[in-house]
């Protein structure tokens, strides 16, 4: 059975692309879809200096074997200034090996409702780098999105089921 693996990519305690990660996980568990879910907050995360993967701490080398272990991913960015996370880049710098020529979905979070094009930056940067395809559409949620805890938006929620669905589509059998 293909198995996706979900990376929540933001450091903040109150993090609301962990939100919608966590309602992505729920649509994925209601189409009986394999998952994991690596959240950047729970890693003993290292920077990227260019070493070997052996070379980087267990958690980060266990990372990457999830990643190696997946057919697709759900990339969870948060916005931050007009682009996507440093932490999740860094992650990416780290595991970029991992992902070569696999598909993704994508779920940007921003504060504004003007900050959709960041997106843009994680498809350029996992189609170079890994030659991962990203699927249409791609979900943006923002501030106006969110109420007590949770991700209410009618809009990103149904967005989340049709990227799900076109992901899953392009998984091998
Ligand atoms: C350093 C920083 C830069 C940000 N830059 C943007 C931005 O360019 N556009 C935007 O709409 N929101 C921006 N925001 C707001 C975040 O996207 C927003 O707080 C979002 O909820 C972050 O995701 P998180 O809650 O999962 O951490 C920024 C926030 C921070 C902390």
């Amino acid at each position: 059975m293909p198995k996706i693996v979900l990376i929540q990519g933001s450091l903040s305690p109150e993090s609301k692309t962990a939100l919608v990660i966590a309602e992505t996980g729920k649509v994925l568990a209601s189409k009986g879809i394999d998952f994991e879910t690596l959240d950047l907050r729970s890693l003993d995360m290292q920077f990227c200096d260019g070493r070997s993967l052996k070379d980087y701490n267990e958690d980060m080398q266990k990372a990457h074997r999830i990643l190696d272990s997946a057919d697709g991913f759900i990339f969870g960015m948060p916005v931050y200034c007009w682009s996507f996370s440093g932490a999740l880049k860094n992650f990416i710098d780290i595991t970029a090996g991992a992902l070569e020529k696999k598909v993704a979905g994508i779920l940007c979070n921003a504060g504004g409702s003007h900050s959709f094009m960041a997106s843009s930056d994680l498809v350029r940067v996992l189609f170079y780098e890994s030659g991962v395809m990203t699927v249409h559409p791609i979900v943006y949620t923002n501030a106006g999105d969110f109420e007590d805890g949770r991700l209410a938006g009618e809009k990103a929620l149904s967005k989340i089921v049709v990227m799900v669905d076109a992901l899953i589509q392009r998984l091998p059998e």
